[in-house]
């Protein structure tokens, strides 16, 4: 979604945000554009293309207050013309906007009959501008409270005045975060944009703003009284956010994960009960995620089902918040989410939390909205994850789910058991990685028109999730079942030219994805078999089998999904798909 990133200060601040744009390309963009202050006019400089043609456009140009934007078209087509910032129509106030203002069309046609303001753009957004014209009268920071008075939705907002020394920034439902150092501020929809500037950062709260002035800025709530903040220190480094000689993110995102598994369960596996959730015997859990998030909770439905007799429930926030769900308070509602942002699972716990529901986070981005709301929780500590193809953030969903299921499991033996093979868990990712050849299967099928995925029991969800990933990054048409399903339906698209990736764990299904494998062998389908050991039948059976190493059945969808994903990464390359940046996707889905 929309990228932010400004700087005040004593530099030359648009070689910094131009570099901060660059950074905030992960979450997907189609336009970019910045605006700055030069000897009190309003310089706008905007391109429909990539940061690099934005670069070109403003090479000999100064100044040290400066907002940048990176858009994904919500209301209005990617153009030159709607890209941000957007100006006021007297050219005195540019603005920057990530979120959606509901109510634009009626304030918009306000201003245009009864005062006579000229829009310009198609967007949501320009209003915010033509607003605090409206009410300016000389003071920039009333004129822009007033402004949030009256816009509905869901924002982030950057505005500078070309008579003010002033950067003034708000958030609601969108999240900002101010880098502080001495001379200098830096503004963030995350802290990537400044991190190698500064390691402190205050993430701005709900109905908060940030008024930044020469040497100082102040922290106040909506009607402009002074608010309390803190300044954290951001747990990652630049590094984090480099590839580090990898082609790709997301390859580097995959191969990170022998370390992030262990991040997530570092500091935890051995003093479970200080797991930081208060739950009083829930009658029920209540999983809600969205994409690969809901499928890991739907893993953790298997698993906590099973081994803690507790019902799960796992719920789509899309469909979840707008049905009327049958909550009980006695319900425990945990929300799933790497980037902590999305904007139908924040909505889905706020109304969870309404209802009197105790809520709680599973999220891999500290300070995130969603982490926030919930205010307790698991945090997966996977770092930032940039590729738009989620890989780590899912197999860290996954051990905070068993850290959970831990949590709430009574059996002391089966607790010390989970704990030993969790521990043994970051070798055996490392080995397969080290080893595997998936390159050389993707070559076979890389011109394949449609790929089957099926598991069973709790390698289900990672047949849906093999599914997604590929559809993500490479297009190509693919769909993961239950295998059991397969003949009441898919079997029909199985031909002599279908690659059919089976998940086959020696679990209490495994006979059964057996004889679905010899159904898939009757049709001619090319059956890519992931498994965790080797026998003659698997091999008569299989065109090829990528062998992957044994572990317990709680932590099979990690070692498994491991496979699925380079397989996906690999075809997408050998497509020359852009695989970080997958065309219409985002990395934060913040609209709904
Ligand atoms: O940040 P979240 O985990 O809440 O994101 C949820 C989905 O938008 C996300 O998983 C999406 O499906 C990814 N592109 C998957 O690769």
């Amino acid at each position: 979604m929309c990228g932010i990133t400004a700087y005040f200060g004593e530099k030359n601040g648009i070689p910094i945000v131009l570099e901060g744009l660059k950074r905030l390309e992960y979450r997907g963009y189609d336009s970019a554009g910045i605006a700055f202050l030069n000897n009190n006019t309003i310089e706008i400089i905007k391109t429909k293309g990539k940061i690099q043609e934005l670069k070109s456009l403003v090479s000999d140009k100064n100044s040290n207050i400066v907002i940048g934007h990176t858009r994904w078209a919500t209301h209005g087509e990617p153009n030159y013309i709607n890209a941000h910032p957007h100006l006021s129509m007297d050219k005195s106030i540019a603005i920057i906007h990530n979120g959606i203002i509901e109510n634009h069309s009626e304030l918009k046609r306000e201003l245009k009959e009864k005062y006579n303001f000229k829009f310009e753009s198609d967007t949501d957004s320009e209003i915010i501008a033509q607003l605090i014209q409206y009410f300016y009268q000389g003071d920039f920071e009333d004129a822009f409270r007033k402004m949030l008075t009256k816009i509905e939705g869901a924002f982030g907002i950057v505005a500078i005045h070309k008579d003010h020394k002033q950067m003034i920034c708000a958030r609601k439902g969108s999240p900002l975060v101010l880098g502080v150092n001495s001379n200098e501020i830096f503004i963030g929809s995350d802290p990537s944009p400044f991190i190698e500037h500064t390691k402190d950062a205050i993430y701005l709260n709900e109905k908060q703003m940030a008024i930044i002035e020469k040497n100082s800025y102040k922290i106040k709530d909506f009607n402009g009284f002074n608010t309390q903040s803190e300044i954290e220190t951001i747990p990652f480094g630049i590094e984090s956010i480099q590839k580090q000689g990898f082609e790709h993110f997301m390859l580097k995102e995959i191969y990170e994960q022998a370390e992030t598994i262990q991040n997530c369960f570092r500091g935890k596996v051995n003093h479970i009960e200080n797991i930081s959730i208060k739950i009083n015997n829930p009658n029920r859990i209540i999983l809600i995620a969205c994409g690969t998030s809901y499928y890991a909770a739907l893993v953790g439905k298997y698993l906590i089902e099973k081994t803690s007799h507790i019902p799960v429930i796992v719920e789509q926030a899309s469909e979840f918040r707008y049905r009327q769900p049958m909550l009980f308070t006695s319900d425990l509602i945990i929300a799933l989410s790497q980037s902590g942002e999305t904007a139908d699972t924040l909505e889905a716990i706020k109304l969870s939390k309404k209802l009197g529901c105790n809520i709680a986070g599973i999220v891999n981005v500290t300070g995130s909205s969603i982490a926030k709301e919930c205010n307790q929780g698991i945090y997966l500590h996977a770092g930032p994850e940039i590729g738009v193809a989620s890989t780590k953030a899912f197999t860290s969903q996954i051990v905070a789910l068993n850290l959970l299921n831990l949590f709430l499991n009574k059996n002391p033996y089966y607790k010390l058991e989970m704990i030993e093979e969790l521990k043994k868990l970051p070798d055996k990712v490392k080995e397969f990685l080290e080893h595997q050849e998936i390159l050389k299967i993707a070559e076979e099928f890389k011109d394949s028109k449609y790929f089957l995925f099926l598991g069973r029991d709790i390698n289900y969800p990672v047949a849906l999730e093999g599914a997604l990933k590929l559809k993500e990054i490479s297009y190509n048409p693919a769909e993961g079942h239950p295998a059991g399903e397969m003949k009441h339906g898919p079997i029909a698209l199985i031909d002599s030219t279908t690659p059919v990736i089976v998940i086959l764990t020696k679990d209490n299904v495994y006979e059964k994805v057996i004889s679905n494998m010899h159904e898939v062998k009757a049709r001619k389908g090319k059956i890519i078999c992931i498994c965790d050991e080797i026998n003659n039948e698997i091999k008569e059976l299989s065109t090829h089998i990528i062998q992957v190493p044994k572990t317990s059945w709680e932590f099979s969808p990690i070692i498994n999904a491991i496979p699925i994903q380079l397989f996906a990464y690999y075809i997408a390359k050998l497509n020359n798909r852009e695989i970080d940046q997958p065309r219409n996707l985002a990395k934060a889905v913040t609209v709904e």
